[in-house]
């Protein structure tokens, strides 16, 4: 027996918007892996290679492979809510829920993940970030909600968890007052203006940052 017209119809539309979906999300990949790209000369100019590092804010995991291949990290974290924020980023392109993200993820790294060096932290990061022992990390790359607020209590935290002399770096260079996203910079220039606190790098064309925290004693 034949399904009805209308059932059929309905198929066929949902494979259409599966398809054109997945198209989306391809343009969105290749898209995101120039971006990705763009920022390894940054990354081998200021990340001491061989440490223990964390990606905060990792939405699809594109920026991942790059950080963990560049800087050839022992360990990396990786830290973001993921479906616990939102069962989907409404800004983003392609793909927009949280969970497929985290599930090709947890597939892109499977080996890396069994083997220990990378670790995948689902929460907040405030949350997350509190229960590692101080100078933890050799660096951290931030990346999240580039919120004034958020951004400056981030910060806070951190001063700890990375060790003396250590590196937090970061994307989303926004000197401009009126960007959505110029918490960024606002937070972090009230960090560096503290004594023994170091500007590195901040760059406006590819929008990273880094700050040398005061070395040990
Ligand atoms: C700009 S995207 C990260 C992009 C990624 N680093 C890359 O280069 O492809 C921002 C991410 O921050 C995450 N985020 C938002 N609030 C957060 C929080 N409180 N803690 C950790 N991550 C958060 C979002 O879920 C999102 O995945």
């Amino acid at each position: 027996m034949s399904e009805p017209r209308s059932t059929h119809a309905a198929r066929g539309v949902s494979r259409v918007r599966r398809v054109l979906a997945h198209a989306e999300e391809l343009v969105a990949e290749r898209r995101d892996r120039g971006a990705c790209e763009a920022r390894v000369p940054f990354l081998r100019e200021v990340i001491p290679p061989a440490g223990v590092g964390a990606e905060i804010g990792v939405f699809k995991g594109r920026f991942s492979p790059v950080l963990l291949r560049e800087t050839r990290a022992v360990q990396l974290h990786l830290i973001d809510p993921w479906y616990l924020l939102t069962p989907e980023w409404h800004w983003g392109r392609g793909d927009r829920s949280t969970v497929n993200a985290l599930r090709r993820i947890l597939g892109r790294f499977r080996p890396e993940i069994e083997a220990g060096t990378v670790v995948v932290h689902i929460g907040d990061d405030r949350e997350v970030l509190a229960r590692f022992p101080d100078a933890t990390f050799d660096w951290v790359y931030l990346d999240s909600s580039h919120a004034y607020e958020h951004t400056r209590q981030e910060l806070a935290i951190l001063r700890r968890k990375v060790k003396p002399g250590g590196l937090i770096a970061g994307d989303d260079w926004r000197p401009a007052p009126a960007h959505p996203h110029h918490g960024v910079f606002r937070a972090v220039q009230e960090l560096v203006s503290e004594p023994g606190w170091a500007l590195i790098h901040a760059d406006e064309q590819t929008l990273q940052w880094a700050v040398r925290l005061p070395g040990p004693g």
